[in-house]
């Protein structure tokens, strides 16, 4: 816990989650998207809330690369900064969902004990998707080509080249490589955030 709260005291309001949750004509909740850097959570998650919308759902993507760009962008890659980013996004996840938003958050997180908190946080509208992408699959698609430079030294604490990811445990909801064909190829973006949609 940082800083002093004994002076502060908790509003309570008069509307409350489940009558904004029924104005929004859905559920509030919390998709956690975890996995390695090119293991294609961002493109799940924004083809995600596309799809909710089209199902006259309203869903919001928080995305680590757009959130480090404003409310973190003080933070960087050490082990206390990914913490504080992780504790901060799952605060704001939990208002999101409070407010009926349907929360699609999209960062590695890559420490159990970080997701596990912010699973404690929100509570059971916390749904953990893994996106179980082996680190071969993700060096080799490298959208953005830091793995080839982590490999060239240039980018230090990589995650799954020199800093570690903590694989989930239980998550809800675990995305994998397409079996079909053997070939490590993924599904389209289109066909995971339908399977995803149908398990919710
Ligand atoms: S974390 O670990 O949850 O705090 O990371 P996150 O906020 O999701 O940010 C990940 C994106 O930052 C870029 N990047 C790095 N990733 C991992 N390790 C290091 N050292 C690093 N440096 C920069 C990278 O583009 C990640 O984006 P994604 O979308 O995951 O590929």
């Amino acid at each position: 816990k940082v800083g002093d709260s004994t002076n502060i005291k908790w509003h309570e309001g008069s509307v409350d989650t489940a009558t904004r949750e029924k104005a929004m004509n859905q559920k509030g909740c919390v998709l956690w998207f975890t996995g390695l850097s090119g293991s294609g959570k961002s493109t799940v998650a924004y083809t995600l809330e596309h799809a909710l919308f089209q199902r006259g759902k309203v869903a919001q993507v928080l995305d680590g690369d757009n959130i480090r760009h404003g409310l973190n962008s003080n933070l960087g890659f050490s082990a206390e900064d990914r913490e504080e980013n992780i504790r901060r996004i799952g605060e704001v996840s939990k208002l999101f969902a409070d407010s009926g938003m349907i929360t699609l958050v999209s960062f590695i997180s890559p420490y159990r004990k970080d997701r596990d908190q912010v699973r404690a946080r929100v509570g059971d509208k916390f749904v953990e998707v893994y996106m179980k992408i082996p680190l071969e699959v993700c060096e080799q698609r490298d959208p953005k080509g830091l793995y080839k430079a982590a490999r060239a030294g240039k980018i230090k604490g990589f995650t799954g080249i020199d800093d570690p990811y903590e694989e989930p445990l239980d998550a809800e909801i675990v995305m994998e490589v397409a079996k079909e064909g053997g070939d490590g190829t993924l599904a389209p973006p289109e066909k995971m955030a339908a399977a995803i949609i149908e398990i919710l």
